[in-house]
């Protein structure tokens, strides 16, 4: 579905609430809202498209970010339609709750999905404990996720684990083969085995998994296939109805570039009743003059999982983000964020002891690469990158890898890899 800026603006203004129209003429124009225009690829100077793109972005110039898979920056369109819409829905004094229907089109759009199987969420780790929490588990029913699983993906399943005796099973991921592992999923499935978790892209060294041919595997085994999306949507084209997975989580505030505490959750729509929603209210049932004590029904989308009073605002922007990468082509995106990626393991292979976590084949690995080496701590590293260099990388302490992970994304340019490259030659020269 393709919904231009026009129909966008005019949905805004055709509101219920007539929000962000004034004198027939969007407000949101008028306030210069349309200043920040996305630059057009002609192909003739990349470089210079990037800077562009670059400029898009209000991040400070006193320190390079190479964090985009911790918290990923907003580029000043999205800031404005937040701030701009806040104002207005302040100014109103309005929930603009209406205008989620106009969102969901969009970021429906954006993940090639169906606009019910959209729930608009505060963060990934929403999503996954709404799956984790709302699915019929009985004791001893089993759930397989990765080892290296981020605590937002985990956790959902082990405090299930605790509460319900449910039993989780985690598999090492196979930085080396993508057929490794689906192999070693597959081995851990039992006759008690409802569950199956992966993350798209893993959070501590970034290993990009074989969703398809997981999806494949849990539906042969009549599985629920729930993918952390975390780290995928945003730095790699996300197509949810052709991965084949149930559910995919995902945050608005990191390679999608929306503002702080939004997310998504999917659910395929033919699968949303399968999960019981844990919390609702307001907006969990269309029916509002429900007489107590029901019946009670649920509405028949994702959105039965958004309930109470929410912040249409950023729901807005986390739209407008989407709308920004795919004006920019989001297979760009990918390929650049790819590029710069292989740009640092390049020089970072040209420096003695260091030792790359990373696949390097482009098939098991995205735009994060993690690296450590025998000579320092991942914490002496990170300080001195920061500290001395003003480089944010993201500290990885997690399963006792003690590496470093470098993300890259649209902002970032082949200057900045070089820096960073350097930066590290002369940090393990000095130690
Ligand atoms: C794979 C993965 N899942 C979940 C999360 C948690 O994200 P959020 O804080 O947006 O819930 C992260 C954050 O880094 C992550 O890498």
């Amino acid at each position: 579905m393709n919904v231009d800026r026009k129909t966008f603006l005019r949905g805004l203004g055709a509101g219920a609430l007539g929000l962000l129209a004034t004198g027939g003429r969007s407000a949101m124009e008028a306030d210069g809202y349309q200043s920040a225009a996305t630059p057009t690829w002609t192909g003739d100077d990349p470089e210079g498209f990037w800077r562009q793109v670059r400029a898009q972005f209000p991040m400070t110039p006193e320190r390079i970010y190479f964090n985009t898979g911790g918290l990923g920056p907003a580029p000043r369109r999205v800031l404005d339609m937040l701030t701009l819409a806040s104002r207005q829905l302040q100014e109103r004094v309005e929930t603009g709750h209406d205008f989620f229907a106009q969102a969901r089109v969009l970021v429906a759009a954006y993940l090639g999905a169906r606009p019910a199987e959209i729930c608009f969420t505060r963060n990934t780790t929403e999503g996954t404990c709404i799956v984790a929490g709302g699915l019929e588990l009985q004791a001893a029913d089993e759930v397989i996720f990765e080892s290296h699983a981020h605590p937002g993906g985990s956790f959902p399943w082990l405090n299930r684990q605790r509460a319900d005796g449910i039993v989780v099973k985690t598999f090492e991921p196979d930085p080396t083969s993508a057929a490794g592992n689906v192999e070693r999923i597959a081995a851990l499935i039992t006759p008690r085995t409802r569950v199956v978790q992966v993350s798209h892209v893993t959070s501590p060294t970034g290993i990009l998994l074989p969703v398809p041919a997981i999806a494949e595997l849990a539906h042969r085994h009549g599985l629920w296939f729930h993918v952390d999306g975390a780290q995928s949507a945003g730095m790699i084209p996300v197509d949810l109805r052709a991965l084949g997975c149930d559910s995919f989580a995902t945050s608005g505030h990191k390679w999608i570039g929306g503002p702080h505490e939004t997310g998504i959750l999917w659910i395929r729509e033919e699968r949303i009743a399968e999960v019981t929603p844990r919390h609702v209210g307001a907006y969990s049932s269309d029916d509002m003059n429900l007489k107590n004590p029901g019946p009670f029904t649920y509405t028949p989308g994702a959105h039965r999982f958004e309930y109470g009073t929410r912040n249409a605002a950023s729901v807005l922007a986390l739209a407008e983000a989407t709308r920004f990468q795919t004006e920019i082509g989001r297979d760009r995106i990918a390929a650049r964020g790819r590029a710069l990626a292989q740009r640092v393991r390049a020089g970072f292979e040209r420096i003695d002891s260091v030792e790359i976590l990373t696949p390097a084949d482009p098939a098991l690995s995205g735009s994060m690469i993690t690296f450590r080496t025998p000579r320092l701590s991942y914490e002496q590293i990170f300080g001195r990158l920061l500290g001395d260099h003003h480089l944010r990388t993201r500290p990885v302490s997690e399963v006792d890898l003690n590496a470093i992970r470098i993300s890259t994304h649209l902002f970032n340019s082949p200057e900045e890899c070089d820096r960073l490259v350097g930066a590290l030659d002369e940090v393990l020269r000095k130690a």
